[in-house]
């Protein structure tokens, strides 16, 4: 399989994040090797919105690490060495969900000019994916290398969507994110993060 340039940049950012004799170093590259032989690198970060090409998760991931970072340094989280190291984790990781959803289909439209139809490329839902949920399925996933996931690791990425998660206008599950943003400010800290990278930095990007 071809591999995104940009999943080279995602791998080098991944096993930054933790010293080579730390537990977690082998995890994430043993998730890393897993990562090059499934569509992940190529993938894209949505079907339509954001980032809808080859490489989109990737260069979406790249672009919130780079937020958290950001983030990181202007409130201080880069004083609490382990909470800062969760923060970059679940940056790159927290779409993990994201590497089967995706396939490539066609579609017709109508060539305006010349009123013919013509067949055109467009991203779809795999129907054959894992329907686990969007964060639900990015901690189940990851929890499969992380074993030791903490609360605030797990806490942010379920809840990562915000009030783009399914059913969040549920009075339950609403009150639910409200709980968990009392026991972790990480959450707050990677809503931000993937807010900012989709909505301001990657339409600034010329792809
Ligand atoms: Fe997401
Ligand atoms: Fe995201």
């Amino acid at each position: 399989m071809e591999k995104s340039l940009g999943f080279e940049s995602f791998k080098m950012l991944a096993l930054g994040i933790y010293p080579e004799d730390h537990h977690r170093f082998k995890q994430i590259k043993a998730l890393l090797e897993y990562l090059e032989k499934t569509d992940f690198p190529n993938q894209p970060a949505s079907i339509q919105y954001h980032l809808n090409i080859p490489g989109g998760l990737v260069a979406h991931s790249i672009g919130v690490y780079n937020s958290m970072e950001i983030l990181s340094d202007v409130y201080g989280l880069k004083d609490e060495q382990e909470l800062y190291r969760s923060a970059l984790l679940i940056s790159l990781f927290h779409d993990l969900c994201k590497f089967d959803m995706y396939r490539t289909g066609t579609r017709n439209r109508k060539d305006e000019k010349t009123g013919k139809w013509e067949a055109y490329q467009v991203y779809m839902m795999d129907e054959k994916r894992l329907p686990l949920g969007h964060g639900a399925k990015s901690v189940f996933l990851l929890q499969k290398y992380i074993t030791d996931l903490t609360n605030d690791e797990a806490l942010s990425i379920i809840w990562h969507m915000a009030g783009y998660t399914e059913g969040s206008k549920e009075f339950a599950l609403s009150s639910d994110m409200a709980l968990a943003h009392t026991q972790s400010r990480l959450i707050g800290f990677l809503q931000v993060a993937d807010m900012t990278a989709t909505f301001i930095t990657e339409p600034m990007l010329k792809l």
